[in-house]
């Protein structure tokens, strides 16, 4: 292993005996990031929350290079939201264009699409997948047209290890000169992300997941190619300068879909646990959580009534499964209320994925670096006990 497992279960401040394979919900925070909020929080208590945040202005602004060195934007092309699906803002849509998505999107994605479609008479066309479940870029291909207006993509479904195409499906948004939006929620922190090569305009990251940061935050990459023809859905005196009475001018830098008050002990907390990924570095963390996630899916497959649902060629920290018999939200349950942290995903949060391969719920359960094999041993064991007919 390329990085030392002991130092970083030292930099743990999780319960005795937990085993946290809910990664892809939220992570568990690094002490140094748990400090780093518990910090600025005393330093507001101690001065206010004007001084202190002057006081830490450097701090603060680095959070914004942390962001760059993660995806290979320029700081000027980051904003810091207080979760991903707020980043998602207007694109100047007219009736008919399209919009091409995966099947496996996200909900509130496509809620944001259904509600264009309903505003401004946009079109929402799925792109098919492959007979292993990714994105096809074949059929993209097929799709475009010159009323496609945007290419809108999750990476890393919510709902199992899928891991989509991204750097292909941007190879044929740039050649179309289409605009192109990546959901690296559940990407970001387990997967190596460069915005040069995706190509993408716009990339939406939360905090709470693979980064290990505080919730309540996230980051939005807004592109310098397409920033100044964006507007963000609400503006206030942070995002824009009221320069008379009828007029106002918007930020230059992506900080426009930014708004004036803002949560900055979770900010710092954020740049922290994006610095703490960058130590370890991701290429290391995606070595090792592959290997567990690996393990995890064999394992899994080996217990009588129980169906691991993820595909993809290429799969990533989330296993998911069902089993026979069992409801998703008690077994999820059991197995919490065996110090066992796993969530369930429900048909609803990727309604065209499900539907069309008949899911049920899932119990969900997504392994990170800092977890062990002694422990995808013991969550198999507990998986067998509790898949067994009283
Ligand atoms: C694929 C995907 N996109 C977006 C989100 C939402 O992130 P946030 O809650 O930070 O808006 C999630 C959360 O589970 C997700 O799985």
């Amino acid at each position: 292993m390329p990085f030392d497992k002991t130092s970083i279960l030292q930099d743990m401040t999780s319960q005795a005996g937990l085993i946290h394979f809910d990664n892809a919900g939220a992570s568990q925070m690094p002490r140094c990031v748990l400090e780093t909020q518990i910090d600025h929080l005393q330093l507001e208590a101690a001065i206010g929350g004007y001084q202190s945040e002057a006081q830490r202005a450097d701090a603060i602004e680095a959070v914004y290079d942390s962001v760059a060195s993660l995806i290979n934007c320029h700081r000027d092309e980051v904003a810091i939201v207080e979760n991903a699906t707020v980043g998602w803002m207007t694109i100047p849509f007219k009736q008919g264009d399209r919009i091409l998505t995966a099947e496996a999107e996200y909900a509130s994605n496509y809620l944001a699409y259904l509600q264009i479609a309903r505003e401004k008479g946009v079109i929402i066309d799925t792109i098919p997948s492959t007979p292993d479940g990714e994105v096809c870029v074949d059929s993209l291909r097929e799709m475009i047209d010159d009323r496609v207006r945007l290419i809108s993509i999750t990476h890393v479904p919510t709902n199992g290890g899928l891991v989509n195409p991204v750097h292909e499906i941007g190879a044929v948004a740039h050649q179309h000169g289409i605009f192109y939006i990546v959901d690296a929620c559940q990407s970001a922190g387990q997967i190596h992300l460069d915005v040069e090569t995706i190509q993408c305009d716009v990339l939406t990251a939360t905090a709470r997941k693979y980064l290990r940061g505080p919730r309540g935050a996230g980051f939005l990459y807004v592109s310098r190619r397409v920033l100044q023809t964006m507007h963000p859905p609400m503006i206030d005196l942070f995002s824009a300068i009221w320069t008379d009475a009828d007029h106002y001018e918007l930020r230059p830098d992506a900080r426009r879909f930014e708004n004036w008050e803002s949560n900055y002990a979770a900010k710092l907390g954020f740049g922290r646990a994006i610095d703490y990924a960058l130590d370890i570095g991701i290429a290391n963390i995606e070595a090792e959580v592959t290997r567990l996630a690996h393990k995890l899916r064999n394992r899994l497959c080996e217990i009588a009534g129980v169906s691991v649902r993820d595909i993809g060629k290429r799969r990533c920290g989330i296993v998911t499964f069902s089993v026979d018999g069992q409801d998703s939200y008690e077994f999820a349950d059991r197995l919490i209320a065996s110090n066992i942290n796993v969530s369930v995903t429900s048909p609803s949060s990727t309604l065209l994925d499900a539907t069309r391969r008949k899911l049920p719920n899932l119990v969900r359960s997504s392994v990170h670096y800092f977890n062990q094999d002694s422990e995808i041993e013991t969550f198999v064991s507990a998986v067998e006990r509790l898949s067994q007919p009283d």
